[in-house]
């Protein structure tokens, strides 16, 4: 035993085994927050799943003794091409929550972007980690007060970019969530707001299932049309990038209301079971897009290899969800520095092995279905 009560693990080597020991460290209602998808949960394993039906064809004798893994995204250079997607209440998995992340990114140079409900505030967060490229997550509250205030403070405080997260009008059905009726424990607030309502919402509903579902319900703006998106341009200069496309025709809206960049996500599989997995609707988006803005990717990565794939197929750069929290519920700062170094690790090698010295060096042709060899 290791801690007392806690069995032993050995040092992690991969995020798997970081996932093991958060698991057994985690109280089941947050573990099953955080690690729960949609429904029966097939996109949810598709999400992983799918990567492993991509191959990568290496090519060899290209020197790559000095290999650089830096790259640009909204204009500016950062040395790895992840980050920490934004994700909810990271308080539950360590006391230092997003404070403890955001400064894991700091260390790697990763892009960190902050949920809108985060358990520790924009202000907590940009002065904990005031070199971190910061991004800000937004969700759109009925109170359009409420989001032009997070707006704001994210300019004020430095945060580089709006994530509009479009694929949330409600939350998608999670049934561990509603069989435990999540809440969020009672030494926690969502740490962006002084309304009552909003800050401490997700507790003591009179809902028979998940509180942040009712909360959702109750304060989110189900209306939204594409004219949010005029409106947030009218309200702020900062580069806005939107969260959860998964369709070329979305491609379009996007693109003439002129955004920075589009997240092709499915929200981690949460929303509804039965989405693509977010690697195999990538090529889709990359065609559709055409170079007229960014795309980034987030769901189901946990290995350098699935870095190297997503770059290949034309994402800018890849997001990480959940492992991020197993690393903070291992050992906070340490462990969420720790997985984003295993997967840094992992992406270096896979660019050494297969001939490239940069992320220029990664062509298009490196990675085909797993179909491509079936043909003999
Ligand atoms: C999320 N996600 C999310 N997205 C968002 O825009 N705002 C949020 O507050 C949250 N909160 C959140 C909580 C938890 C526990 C999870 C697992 C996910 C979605 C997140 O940004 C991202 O799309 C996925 O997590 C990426 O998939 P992986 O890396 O978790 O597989
Ligand atoms: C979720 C949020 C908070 O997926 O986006 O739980």
């Amino acid at each position: 035993m290791s801690r007392e009560g806690q069995p032993a693990f050995s040092a992690p080597v991969n995020v798997e085994d970081v996932e093991r020991i958060a698991a057994a460290r985690l109280p089941r209602a947050a573990l099953d927050y955080y690690r729960s998808g949609a429904g029966e949960e097939y996109t949810l394993r598709n999400n992983r799943e799918a990567f492993r039906r991509l191959r990568i064809r290496p090519r060899v004798l290209r020197d790559v003794s000095i290999r650089d893994l830096s790259t640009v995204a909204l204009g500016k250079r950062v040395a790895v091409p992840f980050g920490i997607a934004p994700t909810a209440m990271h308080c539950m998995a360590h006391p230092d929550g997003e404070v403890a992340s955001a400064r894991a990114a700091e260390k790697i140079g990763a892009v960190f972007i902050l949920s809108t409900l985060s358990t520790r505030s924009l202000e907590e967060v940009a002065e904990a980690a005031p070199k971190a490229t910061k991004w800000f997550q937004l969700y759109i509250y009925k109170n359009r007060n409420i989001t032009e205030d997070l707006v704001r403070r994210a300019e004020r405080l430095g945060y580089k970019a709006l994530v509009l997260t479009v694929d949330a009008p409600l939350f998608g059905i999670r049934w561990a969530d509603a069989r435990n009726k999540f809440h969020l424990p009672p030494h926690l607030k969502l740490a962006n707001f002084t309304g009552p309502a909003e800050a401490d919402g997700v507790r003591e509903r009179t809902t028979k299932g998940s509180q942040l579902q009712a909360y959702v319900t109750d304060l989110f703006d189900q209306t939204l049309t594409w004219d949010a998106l005029t409106w947030l341009k009218s309200i702020t200069k900062l580069p806005i990038i939107l969260k959860g496309i998964l369709t070329k025709e979305d491609v379009e809206e996007a693109i003439n209301h002129n955004v920075a960049g589009v997240m092709v996500s499915n929200h981690g599989a949460r929303q509804v079971d039965g989405f693509p997995a977010t690697i195999e609707a990538l090529p889709e988006i990359v065609k559709a897009v055409c170079g007229r803005c960014e795309v980034f990717m987030d769901g189901g990565v946990t290995q350098g290899t699935d870095v190297f794939k997503a770059l290949a197929l034309g994402a800018k750069m890849v997001f990480i969800g959940r492992p991020v929290l197993w690393g903070l519920a291992y050992d906070g700062e340490e462990g969420a520095k720790t997985v984003l170094e295993i997967i840094r690790h992992e992406f270096d090698f896979t660019l050494a092995l297969t001939g490239c010295s940069s992320i220029a060096g990664i062509e298009k042709e490196m990675v085909v279905p797993a179909s491509f060899y079936s043909l003999l």
